[in-house]
């Protein structure tokens, strides 16, 4: 699929984005392991998450889909069966991480594997902590690590205590999924604030887990082995909003809102960034659902903002590891240059999206510069892109930045290779349609 985005004015309105990414692959394997029928309502749509549910219905796992409505028949902790073949994990680092955590304290063998950008993520981040658990794991080794096809081994695990390297959400969650198979205490310290809807969810149905600042422990013994069955509500996804928000905000548009998406603060580094470059995104109406905060998000047009270059660095990079391409975009079109630091993560994402976000920028006009874990976008506040003709380069993140770059060109984006836009945010087009854009998919 090509997408074709034009330059567009006066965007205004509110919409609403798919259930969370992350939430919804959480919703659906801990409600496999739960005791009972689970409802999921607002479940994401986007590829990643109907990959999880086919692999959680592949290990004899009954799933009901009534569009964004869900029911799971949760068989508890050991409910769940060997799958009868490969379990294809597509595009999904989150899928193939966890499934290797929830799998390793199994009675049956699983093979994991996923397309051809799965394929070369690294897995050693995970298969490293869960091999000194007790886990046996094995995966095609290069220069190493550990990358997919990855077979998981029944094994009996034992708790660790384990210092995280890298602040990763799929790798700690990862971890505590095994802790729940595992005989004795797993500690895990985290070394920065990643995304925290595993801890939320699962303490909220029972799970012997406990959170004391950067400190997670799963405590198995005594525990009755029992995960409530529950009805999850999915916030939307702050991740697909941002795309929203920085189209707004580089179209001008007078008022543009996004309801009920989450806010969880590990998720709203885009916010605080944006913030730093004088852009006010208010989050108005904020409520708990499920344990976790949602929030209505608004941009307006505001003359009077002074916008700026900033330096980006440290835990904010974590907390905003997904929405950095879109804000580099932004970034281009600020008085000075912006830097994003630390950040190496970037380089093992969908693309090496530190490569491909340059490589997208430039193609636009904009002069880039970039080293190991960092990289420079030099702004411009009265910039138009240069219409161009983009790859994806596989990644629905980087299609989706290129085709809100087309609503500021000086005529049109035309985004090849964007089917994968289906990946996190299948509703992208129509949304920013909806809010006056100009895009066409075809
Ligand atoms: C995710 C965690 C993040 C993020 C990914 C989704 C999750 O990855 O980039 O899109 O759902 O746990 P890392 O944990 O590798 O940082």
């Amino acid at each position: 699929m090509k997408i074709v985005s034009k330059i567009s004015a006066d965007l205004s309105g509110r919409v609403t984005v798919p259930g969370d990414k992350s939430i919804s692959h959480r919703a659906l394997m801990f409600s496999a392991i739960s005791d009972g029928t689970c409802e999921i309502l607002g479940l994401g749509t986007g590829r990643d998450n109907i990959g999880t549910q086919n692999a959680v219905a592949q290990l004899g796992i009954d799933v009901e889909r009534q569009g964004e409505r869900v029911v799971v028949h949760g068989k508890g902790l050991d409910g769940m069966t060997g799958a009868g073949g490969v379990i294809d994990c597509g595009n999904s680092g989150t899928t193939i991480r966890l499934l290797t955590g929830l799998l390793c304290g199994q009675s049956f063998s699983t093979t994991l594997t996923g397309d051809a950008s799965l394929v070369k993520r690294p897995m050693a981040r995970v298969t490293k902590p869960l091999s000194r658990m007790g886990a046996l794991i094995s995966g095609s080794q290069d220069q190493g690590n550990t990358y997919p096809p990855l077979v998981v081994h029944p094994a009996a695990l034992t708790g660790i205590e384990y210092q995280m390297p890298i602040a990763s959400a799929q790798v700690k969650s990862a971890l505590i999924l095994a802790a729940l198979y595992a005989k004795g205490t797993t500690t895990i310290v985290e070394s920065g604030p990643a995304r925290n809807h595993t801890e939320l969810m699962l303490a909220s149905i029972g799970a012997p887990i406990l959170v004391q600042g950067n400190v997670i422990t799963v405590t198995p013994s005594g525990w009755d082995r029992r995960l409530k069955a529950a009805r999850i509500e999915v916030p939307g996804d702050p991740s697909s909003a941002a795309f929203i928000v920085c189209a707004a905000v580089l179209c001008n548009a007078e008022r543009v809102t996004i309801s009920d998406v989450c806010v969880n603060p590990t998720r709203t580094g885009f916010v605080d960034i944006l913030g730093a470059m004088g852009i006010l995104v208010e989050k108005e109406c904020q409520r708990m659902v499920n344990g976790d905060l949602v929030a209505d998000l608004t941009v307006s047009r505001n003359a009077a903002a002074l916008h700026r270059p900033t330096e980006i660095s440290g835990e904010v990079v974590i907390r905003a590891i997904d929405e950095i391409p879109i804000l580099a975009l932004v970034a281009a079109t600020l008085p000075g240059t912006t830097v994003f630091r630390d950040a190496h993560e970037l380089r093992v994402k969908e693309s090496d999206r530190i490569a491909s976000t340059c490589t997208l920028l430039s193609s636009l006009g904009v002069k880039t510069d970039s080293g190991p874990d960092w990289f420079s976008v030099e702004g411009q506040p009265s910039r138009q892109f240069l219409s161009a003709s983009v790859d994806s380069f596989g990644d629905h993140r980087i299609a989706m930045t290129a085709a809100v770059a087309g609503l500021r060109s000086d005529g049109e984006v035309i985004v090849n290779n964007a089917d994968n836009v289906e990946t996190s945010f299948p509703t992208f087009v129509s949304c920013m349609n909806e809010l006056g854009a100009q895009i066409e998919a075809g």
